[in-house]
């Protein structure tokens, strides 16, 4: 993994993935134009485009192309922003900042925001049914795999948690269910959907699924360190939200010493996923790493 150009990586098919997003969604000028600027404004401005970025990287572990899983990719980048618009809306999070600009409720208005949330989480099945090519069976896999990881069990279902557990006292196991069920879902679902469209083996599918689960639960761990540790200009996005709200976090059940050492835990666990897999799953094992060091 020394050898292996994350950076290079992320930058080339980033690149790949937003002439992809593009592409896929109506242009600022289609009416109602206000709701597919705002759309826009959201999904073309900034973000670490993880998840499509795994999804890529899943196909290509088990031999595929990362064109062979674009529409997918994308489709996973649409939700997660939808989830994100809103997330920081006045009823939930309540945040002004994302991806180092206003949030959409800021720059447009609270009823564009909600609309366009519905919107992106709509094109992305909508993507997916008129772009997605290759075994009908596997591309619907993936369609519910998406439904799944993000409605009620998944993202929906956790971040309803997030809420319920503000302020609340809750456990270890209350947590770790949280924080697999807002992002860590979402992020298995773009490992295992890329590497599913490509013809993944049984095998590989659950070996997969464990590199995900353990990447995805490490993500949120290390998104609630950067809350207490980063500032918001690194951040593009407001430091210390949790704290206002009292959220359910892993530093405040743990300190930060010890989630830290967590996160770190599950990326090992995340690597060791992946000991039958050769050079072709590289892009995985960097991201492993990078999810833990990653200060944004
Ligand atoms: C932020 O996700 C929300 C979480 C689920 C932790 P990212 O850190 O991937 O945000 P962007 O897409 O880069 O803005
Ligand atoms: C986000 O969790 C989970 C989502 C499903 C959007 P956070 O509320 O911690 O995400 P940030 O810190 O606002 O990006
Ligand atoms: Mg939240
Ligand atoms: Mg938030
Ligand atoms: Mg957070």
């Amino acid at each position: 993994v020394a050898s292996f150009d994350l950076q290079a990586y992320q930058l080339e098919r980033g690149k790949q993935i937003m002439q992809a997003l593009d592409r896929y969604t109506p242009s600022a000028d289609t009416p109602p134009v206000l709701l597919h600027q705002a759309m826009r404004y959201s999904l073309m401005g900034g973000g670490k485009r993880i998840r499509p970025l795994l999804c890529v990287a899943g196909a290509e572990s088990v031999g595929g192309e990362a064109e062979a899983v674009f529409p997918m990719a994308c489709a996973l980048e649409m939700i997660h922003t939808f989830s994100l618009i809103h997330d920081d809306l006045p009823a939930i999070d309540n945040d002004d900042m994302r991806r180092g600009r206003a949030t959409l409720h800021k720059a447009y208005d609270e009823s564009t925001a909600i609309l366009a949330g519905d919107a992106l989480h709509a094109l992305a099945f909508g993507t997916i049914a008129d772009h997605q090519t290759g075994d009908p069976s596997r591309v619907l896999r993936c369609v519910a795999l998406l439904a799944e990881s993000a409605g009620t069990l998944g993202m929906v279902g956790g971040q309803v948690d997030d809420i319920y557990y503000e302020r609340r006292e809750y456990g270890y196991d209350i947590l770790r269910s949280i924080h697999a069920r807002k992002t860590g879902a979402l992020i298995n679902a773009a490992i295992l959907s890329g590497a599913i469209l490509c013809g993944a083996t049984p095998e590989q599918e659950a070996a997969l699924t464990h590199y995900g689960n353990e990447v995805g639960v490490a993500f949120q761990i290390v998104d609630d360190c950067l809350d207490v540790t980063g500032d918001t200009a690194t951040l593009g996005k407001p430091a210390k939200s949790d704290l206002k709200l009292d959220k359910a976090t892993y530093p405040k059940l743990f300190g930060l010493e010890k989630s830290e050492q967590m996160a770190r835990q599950a990326s090992k666990s995340a690597l060791s996923a992946l000991s039958d897999f050769g050079p072709s799953a590289d892009p995985l094992r960097a991201f492993a790493h990078y999810i833990v060091e990653r200060q944004t």
